[in-house]
């Protein structure tokens, strides 16, 4: 399976907290069936934003290419490729525009965006018809915890009609958020608005780099087929720039 979003990088994000728990965390993943993992840490290091700690492109290829070597010498067979966490903000899109944000594995065609917490910008379809326009395809990360969402998941339709993506975080399916987002979750993969399940990891317990339980519930949603979709032939083209899905 390949995994597009998780923040398995010591260090850099409040995702893994030393070497340690992101070695841990890949031989979870690399036990669950994940062979390779997308790193994703936040562009902003304390999430909120703050030009002063960012994790731009040069600063997260660097971490990969540490992270890469202490994988190897521990024998951990879990591919690591590129990648960034982008939040939907002026100073993201601008960061951007300057080519210093990091899209799917440096491929400049997909790009994880997470939607604002309390608010959706009116704007939310134009920003996401420019970014199509300039051939990068937004993947909108797990819409089912976006409070707006819940309630109107046509505005994640219209999203998708414009040919954004958008991934599920496997422990929305399994449970881990809460009753009311799993059912959302549902709610989402059966209106056909999901192409991607992935883990968006933190750590080893309360958010682990598993995606197999996930692939099963999901399976009875969309059927065993489109199910392992979501994890295997889906991801492989995201993270090799070809049209998906
Ligand atoms: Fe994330």
């Amino acid at each position: 399976m390949i995994d597009v979003h998780s923040h398995i990088l010591p260090g850099i994000d409040d995702g893994a907290r030393d070497l340690e728990e992101a070695l841990e965390m890949a031989r979870l993943a690399v036990a669950d069936g994940i062979r390779v993992m997308v790193a994703t840490p936040h562009l902003f290091k304390h999430k909120s934003v703050d030009l002063d700690a960012i994790n731009e492109k040069r600063v997260i290829l660097e971490h990969i290419d540490i992270f890469r070597d202490r994988l190897a010498a521990e024998g951990i067979a879990l591919e690591i490729l590129p990648g960034c966490d982008v939040p939907l903000s002026v100073d993201a899109l601008s960061l951007l525009a300057e080519d210093r944000v990091l899209t799917v594995n440096d491929g400049k065609r997909y790009l994880l965006l997470e939607l604002p917490h309390f608010s959706i910008p009116p704007s939310l379809e134009d920003i996401c018809f420019r970014l199509q326009s300039r051939g990068l395809t937004p993947i909108i990360t797990h819409p089912e915890r976006q409070p707006l969402i819940k309630e109107r998941p046509d505005r994640l339709g219209r999203l998708i009609d414009l040919g954004c993506l958008a991934q599920l975080t496997a422990g929305s399916l399994t449970g881990g958020f809460g009753r009311r987002v799993a059912k959302v979750s549902r709610q989402l993969v059966k209106k056909g608005y999901i192409h991607l399940l992935a883990s968006d990891t933190h750590n080893t317990r309360g958010r682990p780099p598993m995606l197999s339980k996930a692939v099963s519930e999901l399976s009875k949603l969309v059927g065993p087929e489109q199910a392992r979709a979501m994890v295997t032939l889906i991801p492989e083209k995201i993270i090799r720039g070809e049209p998906a899905p």
